[in-house]
């Protein structure tokens, strides 16, 4: 029994095998999404990162259950040691806010314009967590402490537009910690935000989840966000994992010629986190034709023939907490 009841405790928390992502569109089968796996146990922070159109939203979408509706989703992704792609919407629906929440992009978007912040707050702990107005409104007042809003009181009684971009990012951040989720996913937060605000919200990220042992899953283009935040980071190339491992060591020792060059927008870790990225010469693929290798070679100064252009590359193990998926590896390393 007690072995039984260790195993179920050193369950991870989220748990994704071979998930893959299609779109049927008039233009052909866009794979957005393809064999992506990892796993993140609780109170543990993964970074997401990759350019354009990698596939970062959309595995973030899958998760919460929200692909828009030409989607075919396909592989595994437990939660709680539950399968969610074959969770009836009901019960994904009770999941999501409850024990997933979600802070997107844009809080002017996510928030509405016409309500009050203590209402937007309120109305999530008196639905989600059956609290009275009165409880509710103590409970608004102390996560809009958490997220360290000041003037709390007078804030609660703010509209959206009375708020700065920061202010409304904190709002949502409180609104989506309201009902105290095991995980919060985090797509772009601070991309809308300028540098120094930004920053202070990467810090509230790190102080989150030391204060309450969330799980975070942090999504940028740029790794310099992710590392302010992240134990560990998954780098997304075509839809694909480039690279899994420790964020400090991707960033000292990146494996993948894609995760180097992503490092090399930040050779600097001590500079500002706005700095632009280095752009890679080439485009990224086009998601409807991928090659039949490796999806980065055309843009891979390591790339050999045969070697990278025959088959998709397999995430290898390369030491402790680390894998990639590069056919040539080892002469990058060497490089
Ligand atoms: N409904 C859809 N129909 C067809 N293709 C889609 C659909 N939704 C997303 N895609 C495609 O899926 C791919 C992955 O998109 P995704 O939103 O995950 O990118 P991303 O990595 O989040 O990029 P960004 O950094 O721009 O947010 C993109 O090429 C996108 O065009
Ligand atoms: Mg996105």
């Amino acid at each position: 029994m007690i072995a039984f009841d260790r195993s179920l405790k050193d369950m991870p928390l989220l748990e994704i095998d071979n998930l893959s992502v299609r779109f049927n569109t008039p233009d052909g089968v866009v794979q957005a999404v393809d064999g992506l796996s990892f796993a993140l146990d609780a109170g543990q922070t993964l970074g997401i990162v990759g350019e354009s159109g990698s596939g970062k939203s959309q595995t973030a979408l899958a998760i919460l259950g929200l692909l828009a509706r030409n989607a075919k989703v396909g592989g595994s992704i437990r939660f709680e040691n539950q399968e969610l792609l074959r969770l009836p919407e009901r019960k994904l629906s009770r999941l999501r806010g409850n024990r997933i929440a979600m802070v997107f992009q844009d809080p002017m978007t996510s928030l509405n314009p016409y309500l009050r912040v203590q209402a937007q707050i309120g109305e999530v702990l008196q639905r989600h967590r059956g609290l009275s107005q009165n409880a509710a409104r103590a409970e608004s007042l102390r996560l809009l402490d958490a997220v360290q809003i000041p003037d709390a009181a007078q804030r609660l009684r703010s509209y959206p537009h009375e708020l700065s971009g920061g202010q409304r990012q904190r709002v949502m951040i409180a609104i989506a910690l309201a009902c105290q989720p095991a995980l919060l996913l985090a797509d772009e937060p601070t991309t809308a935000l300028d540098v120094t605000v930004q920053a202070q919200i990467l810090r509230l990220f790190k102080q989150l989840r030391q204060d309450l042992g969330v799980a975070i899953v942090l999504i940028s283009h740029d790794f310099g966000v992710v590392a302010e935040v992240c134990e560990r980071t998954l780098v997304m190339y075509a839809g694909r994992a480039a690279e899994l491992g420790p964020t400090q060591t991707l960033l000292e020792q990146p494996a993948h010629p894609y995760s180097r060059a992503l490092v090399g927008a930040r050779p600097d870790l001590s500079a500002p986190v706005d700095r632009p990225l280095v752009t890679l010469p080439g485009q990224p693929p086009d998601l409807s034709a991928l090659p039949p290798g490796c999806a980065f070679a055309p843009r891979c100064q390591w790339a050999e023939a045969d070697t990278c252009t025959s088959a998709v590359p397999a995430l290898r193990m390369l030491g402790t907490g680390r894998s990639a998926a590069c056919a040539r590896v080892e002469a990058v390393a060497r490089a």
